[in-house]
């Protein structure tokens, strides 16, 4: 069966998969693969070791996945295109189909001086391999060793499978087939952790009216929002965003509720948030908006011009003061002290959790990456810095941990 065929079997879509080929006649499956894994919905770059290129050209692989194929580690034109940290940091997952008896022990011995053991080394993401070798050199006590020491490290292991081999010899070492190593790779992402729940999430910035052609806002771009959005809808919670003006898609699956001001996300959220169990307060709202926005464009005829402001509501606070209301997760931009203002905001606004992170000089704001810190009452979780995609699938992991630590079912 087809990753595609499975409706339920959603946990590809997103993803970037980097399939690394590694020198073994099993390399031609590896091709098969890529065509699965896009079926799924992932974005796949093939690495390709010295030996998986004897097998299969990086033509073929550059085809099929419609990225350009990487294989070298001190290659100066490569490396400044997509070097490989960046390789390791793109990863969602690692899977290394074929894996040679060679790979296995260069990966075991934790060697980085090829582009493919080099990314596996440095990545933070799940790594998989996926054997394939003579069933003697399987059963050689060495390779035994070395996949021990692997799965003592946390990598996945697919397969190998029994049954006739290449070298004419029969038994344990046959690469699992294409389809099964695809429904593997989908198991690698955590998915179904929310399902059945329904989470509101809001992003992006609010814009605050001056006069019909004129707001206050703030340069808040979403994407941290409907990150957290597109994961909580892929960890199968039913999703509402509650969105300020950005430029971003909706999401797969994600209902998006368009807002402007303050006051409308207020009244947006008050309106749906007593369905949902879990809120998460990612937007980025004006405190003050203008007391009185002018009903005709205001022409420039004074030297100066003073807007008077006043407070908008709190919408986080707000749900947060709902008796019996949901798991409410809130967002902390700070400038310095960290921690101890993060803790402060959880308190006074009585949250069940915060995610805080420290912004200006470059940081978070329209960034691509972030970091975050995460406290409840109880816990606190670090998330080094990595793509927001990355951090919203980490920050939906704790958050349906503790759910279902506060709630079990
Ligand atoms: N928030 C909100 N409504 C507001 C203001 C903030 O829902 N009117 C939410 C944000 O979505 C975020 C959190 O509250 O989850 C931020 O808390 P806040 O105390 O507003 O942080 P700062 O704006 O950084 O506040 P301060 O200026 O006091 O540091």
């Amino acid at each position: 069966m087809h990753a595609s065929d499975n409706p339920a079997n959603t946990s590809l879509i997103n993803k970037r998969i980097l399939l690394g080929v590694s020198g073994s006649i099993a390399a031609y499956k590896a091709a098969e693969l890529v065509r699965r894994l896009k079926e799924g919905g992932a974005d796949v770059r093939v690495v390709l070791s010295q030996g998986g290129a004897e097998f299969v050209t990086p033509l073929t692989f550059q085809a099929l996945s419609g990225n350009p194929v990487h294989t070298e580690l001190l290659d100066v034109e490569a490396e400044a295109a997509m070097g490989h940290i960046e390789l390791a940091r793109w990863a969602d997952a690692i899977v290394v189909a074929p894996a040679s008896a060679n790979f296995i022990s260069r990966l075991a011995q934790g060697r980085a001086d090829d582009l493919l053991s080099a990314i596996c080394l440095a990545t933070g993401s799940p790594v998989a391999i996926a054997p394939a070798m003579n069933q003697q050199m399987w059963a050689n006590a060495a390779t035994q060793k070395n996949l021990k020491t692997l799965n003592d490290r946390g990598v996945a292991q697919f397969g190998p499978a029994e049954g006739d081999q290449a070298c004419g010899e029969t038994g344990l070492g046959r690469m699992l087939e294409a389809d099964d190593l695809a429904q593997n790779t989908a198991g690698l992402f955590e998915t179904g952790s929310l399902a059945g729940l329904t989470v509101m999430v809001t992003a992006g910035p609010t814009q605050e009216a001056i006069d019909p052609v004129r707001y206050l806002s703030n340069r808040s771009s979403g994407k941290m929002g409907y990150a957290i959005a597109r994961a909580a809808a892929e960890a199968g919670a039913k999703t509402l965003l509650v969105s300020g003006p950005t430029s971003l898609t909706t999401p797969a699956r994600v209902q998006r509720i368009d807002i402007e001001s303050a006051q409308q996300m207020l009244d947006a959220v008050l309106g749906q948030v007593g369905d949902c169990n879990i809120f998460i307060s990612a937007a980025a709202v004006a405190d003050y908006r203008v007391a009185e926005p002018a009903a005709q464009k205001i022409k420039k005829q004074q030297e100066k011009l003073t807007l008077q402001l006043v407070r908008n509501p709190d919408v986080l606070s707000e749900v947060a003061a709902i008796k019996n209301g949901p798991f409410t997760v809130g967002f902390a931009a700070e400038t310095e002290n960290l921690e101890a203002h993060a803790r402060k905001k959880l308190q006074n606004k009585k949250l069940d959790m915060i995610a805080a992170n420290l912004v200006g000089e470059g940081k978070a704001f329209d960034q691509e990456d972030n970091e975050l810190l995460v406290l409840t009452n109880t816990e606190q979780h670090r998330l080094p810095k990595t793509s927001k995609e990355k951090l919203a699938r980490q920050l939906i992991s704790i958050v349906a941990d503790s759910i279902h630590s506060v709630r079990p079912d």
